[in-house]
């Protein structure tokens, strides 16, 4: 028998330059195709409700894009987020600043609904502990995006690494450096206190967290300590609290006891017009092989005149999300950025619609067990990134040089300094 056509609706917390990447592609294409599954027939993904702090983007949407997308109801100001989840919808997407994913993904998961985060997820473990009760609770999937686990190039890298083709990863680095314009107007309004290994650094610990952890093939791989330092006097004042860029280095312990360290640079002062927009690349060499990769050397080089490099990039990175003309004549944008969200409704509908109510908690317990996304998976990262805010908190005070150590006899995340100051306590419990 045919299966009726069920709706998703979904709410956006913040329209900004993620959502306009990604989001917005991914529910412009649904708009014109329903996602389809055997278990769950059609299913219509609808974006229903907008939650910002001006309403100026959604306003912006709803005039440019009649037709293009439904008409959805755009919230703006402090309840923007308790008017939109009234409004029926099944899941929010939360991608509003990184210090402000925390309350909205709480309250969205209070409401029952379905959540989505940007990343990073959340700034602390004992929010993370917080908003994976709280899913478990109301029986509704709580999760992360880091695209860069689906792309092409890092999904092959875990192949290897979990086939055993690379073996035994032993250090690495990484780097992302992102042009001023993001640190000098994009990200202005709430650049202050800020840094950018917390906002893009994410992407590589992650990537390196779940390639070489116990998702692939390593069960007994464990976080060890994390040491970090910056540089500040573009963004902010030089002895203030914005950094313009920084250096973090990750140790973990293999199960044989032999360290694999990795150092992620990162910053959001690269000059705006060098050639890619973004600079990315990798490095993680194993006791058997190596692995160089760059995001926008992929092989293209191109230069527009008066177009190039604001407009048209000299070395384009067309799987992360392009516009393309079809060999058949379509129009489309497409790519992992796009993917990875679309994949998260795919997990929702499948929880909803994938087969009789008796069995949503069956089907809950798988879509959870995704560990690239569910939130109970990302304990690592997220230590990560409050022991980086935590010591370059703690350099700003004019104590540089410490270090966090991880399950230490403590806690959970212990801070320790080169001159003797007492430990700090960051996260009792276990990470
Ligand atoms: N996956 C990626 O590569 C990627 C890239 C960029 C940003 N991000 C993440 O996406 C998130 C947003 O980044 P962005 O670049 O889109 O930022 P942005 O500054 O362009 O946009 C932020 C949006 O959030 C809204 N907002 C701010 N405070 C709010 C609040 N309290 N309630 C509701 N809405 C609020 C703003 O109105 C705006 O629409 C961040 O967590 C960031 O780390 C991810």
């Amino acid at each position: 028998m045919e299966k009726a056509q069920q709706t998703l609706r979904a709410g956006m917390a913040g329209l900004g330059m993620i959502f306009e990447e990604t989001y917005l592609p991914a529910f412009i294409d649904l708009r014109k195709a329903p996602l389809y599954s055997r278990e769950t027939g059609p299913v219509e993904v609808q974006w229903t409700a907008a939650a910002t702090r001006t309403g100026a983007r959604g306003q912006k949407y709803l005039a440019q894009l009649p037709g293009a997308l439904p008409t959805f109801t755009n919230h703006h100001g402090p309840q923007a987020l308790d008017e939109m989840l009234k409004q029926g919808v099944h899941l929010v997407c939360v991608a509003t600043p990184d210090d402000r994913h925390f309350q909205a993904a709480k309250k969205s998961l209070e409401a029952g609904k379905h959540v989505l985060i940007e990343k990073p997820s959340v700034l602390k473990l004992e929010q993370l502990d917080v908003l994976v009760e709280t899913a478990r609770k109301n029986c509704v999937l709580a999760k992360v995006v880091y695209h860069k686990l689906a792309d092409p190039d890092h999904k092959k890298l875990r192949t290897h690494y979990a086939d055993g083709v690379l073996k035994h990863v032993n250090n690495g680095f990484c780097s992302l450096l992102e042009p001023k314009q993001i640190s000098g107007q994009q990200f202005a309004e709430w650049i202050q206190g800020r840094n950018p290994g917390t906002y893009v650094a994410v992407h590589y610990i992650k990537l390196i967290d779940f390639s070489f952890g116990p998702s692939s093939c390593q069960p007994g791989w464990k976080l060890w300590r994390i040491g970090a330092t910056g540089q500040r006097g573009l963004v902010g004042k030089p002895d203030g609290k914005t950094w313009d860029s920084c250096q973090l280095q990750v140790t973990y312990l293999h199960p044989d006891n032999r360290e694999a360290t990795f150092d992620i640079h990162t910053s959001w002062v690269n000059p705006d017009n060098f050639p890619g927009y973004v600079e990315q690349e990798v490095q993680f060499r194993f006791d058997n092989g190596i692995w160089n990769a760059h995001q926008r050397k992929r092989g293209v080089e191109m230069a527009v005149e008066d177009r190039s490099p604001h407009e048209i990039k000299n070395t384009p990175n067309h799987h992360y999300n392009g516009d393309f003309l079809e060999p058949w004549g379509a129009r489309s944008r497409r790519g992992y950025g796009i993917e990875i969200i679309r994949k998260f409704f795919e997990e929702v509908a499948q929880v909803e619609f994938g087969g009789e109510k008796k069995d949503r908690e069956t089907r809950l317990k798988a879509m959870s067990d995704l560990h690239y996304n569910d939130l109970s998976a990302d304990r690592n990262t997220v230590a990560i990134v409050q022991a980086l805010e935590a010591l370059l908190e703690e350099h700003a005070g004019e104590n540089p040089g410490c270090q966090v150590f991880v399950n230490d006899p403590l806690g959970g995340l212990v801070l320790r300094s080169p001159g003797g100051k007492p430990p700090r306590v960051l996260y009792s419990g276990t990470v």
